[in-house]
């Protein structure tokens, strides 16, 4: 067994702990930064009382809030032109994944010329960018600890992410209150991603101890707590564990990656702009059912950890059956949809081969996937989905 292990920089978290990025704007040394957020967060007004917060500090503020749900290389040039001119020394990233993704690419477009598109791959990166931190107003993507920024260019609808060490966030604010206004179908989905996440870092090839701690202690809590966060969105203390949650997840997505289910969701969002998250829960048991007679044990204990615990002389391939069980369970229950056609974005299975060739693009998921995927494997896939 041979690995490394990875951590974004510093992570604080708790109730009320958002009021804090300011301060840290301060400590990291920089006069001035830029708010990369959406409209929601303008409408909702959060984007404002961060920004005072940290005009408190003696900081210079500028808001960009046109990110779109799916964040495009577009987008993101015009909010490093904004950068740029204004030549911020922070970057900090308010919302969900798409921001905090958005908020990365700026931070490091500050300091490398040109567009974002010339840094989509692995390592492209040349120099550091300026100072960011992370504040997520969702609980699922772990954006906020991981090293990718995935944007859609808009030009042939492929999704594609900078990875780069540089993308580290230098700092997160976990404020588990923030997420408290997030609509149930938000909460549903992202925390799914957040389940996708965990899971596949933990039936990854690249799984390692310290991603395997992680993983557990995510889809103990989804298993536990994601019900509750959607169905009853005041109760703190749902808030505050699928925020738990979703940062292991994150942690351990940034130590084992992800696997076939966030390549053939890909497809999904590029094409036919079907959210993330939403995206993912929906393969997720399907992947999880063809995957699993390549790790039964993973599987088997997977299952447990979200509530379906293994019988004592049950055999592991039959226990690592009610982890796609456990998550079509999920799914249901969350109300989430649970077909392709459910999706009602217009996929049929004429599309299924173009949406196939651009899973298979997405290489390093592939890559670490428990089973070996060709093509029609991917076709086999959304036909069950369908
Ligand atoms: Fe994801």
């Amino acid at each position: 067994m041979d690995f490394s292990m990875f951590m974004a920089g510093r992570v604080s978290f708790g109730p009320g702990v958002s009021a804090k990025a300011g301060e840290l704007v301060k400590a990291a040394g920089a006069g001035s930064a830029l708010i990369v957020t959406d409209e929601t967060m303008e409408r909702l007004g959060v984007a404002d009382r961060i920004a005072d917060q940290v005009r408190k500090a003696g900081i210079e503020v500028a808001v960009f809030a046109k990110v779109e749900p799916e964040p495009s290389v577009e987008t993101t040039d015009a909010a490093a032109a904004l950068a740029r001119e204004r030549k911020v020394e922070a970057v900090i990233g308010l919302g969900g994944g798409s921001s905090m993704d958005v908020a990365k690419a700026v931070s490091v477009l500050v300091t490398n010329e040109g567009s974002a598109a010339n840094y989509q791959g692995l390592g492209l990166v040349k120099n550091p960018g300026v100072p960011k931190i992370m504040i997520p107003t969702t609980a699922g993507t772990g954006s906020e600890v991981t090293f990718t920024a995935v944007l859609i260019r808009k030009s042939d609808g492929v999704k594609g992410g900078i990875n780069s060490d540089y993308l580290y966030p230098d700092m997160s604010l976990l404020d588990p209150e923030l997420t408290v206004s997030m609509p149930p179908h938000v909460t549903a989905s992202t925390g799914m991603d957040a389940l996708a996440h965990a899971l596949e870092a933990y039936t990854s090839l690249k799984a390692s101890p310290f991603s395997d701690m992680f993983a557990e202690e995510a889809m103990l809590r989804i298993g536990r707590w994601l019900r509750v966060a959607t169905f009853s969105g005041k109760n703190i203390e749902a808030r505050r564990e699928m925020m738990l949650a979703a940062l292991f997840g994150g942690v351990a997505l940034a130590n084992a990656g992800v696997t076939a289910c966030h390549a053939l969701a890909y497809p999904l969002g590029g094409m036919f702009g079907v959210p993330h998250g939403t995206a993912n829960a929906l393969l997720l048991p399907h992947v999880a059912r063809w995957n699993a007679p390549a790790s039964p044990e993973r599987f088997a204990d997977a299952a447990s950890l979200l509530g379906y615990p293994q019988e004592e002389d049950e055999p592991d391939h039959v226990a690592a059956g009610f982890c796609a069980e456990a998550l079509g369970d999920l799914v249901e229950d969350l109300g989430l949809p649970a077909t392709l056609g459910d999706l009602d974005v217009g996929i049929t299975k004429d599309r299924l081969d173009e949406m196939a060739e651009k899973a298979m693009g997405v290489a390093k998921p592939m890559e670490n996937n428990p089973r070996i995927m060709t093509k029609m494997d991917c076709v086999t896939i959304y036909r069950e989905a369908m």
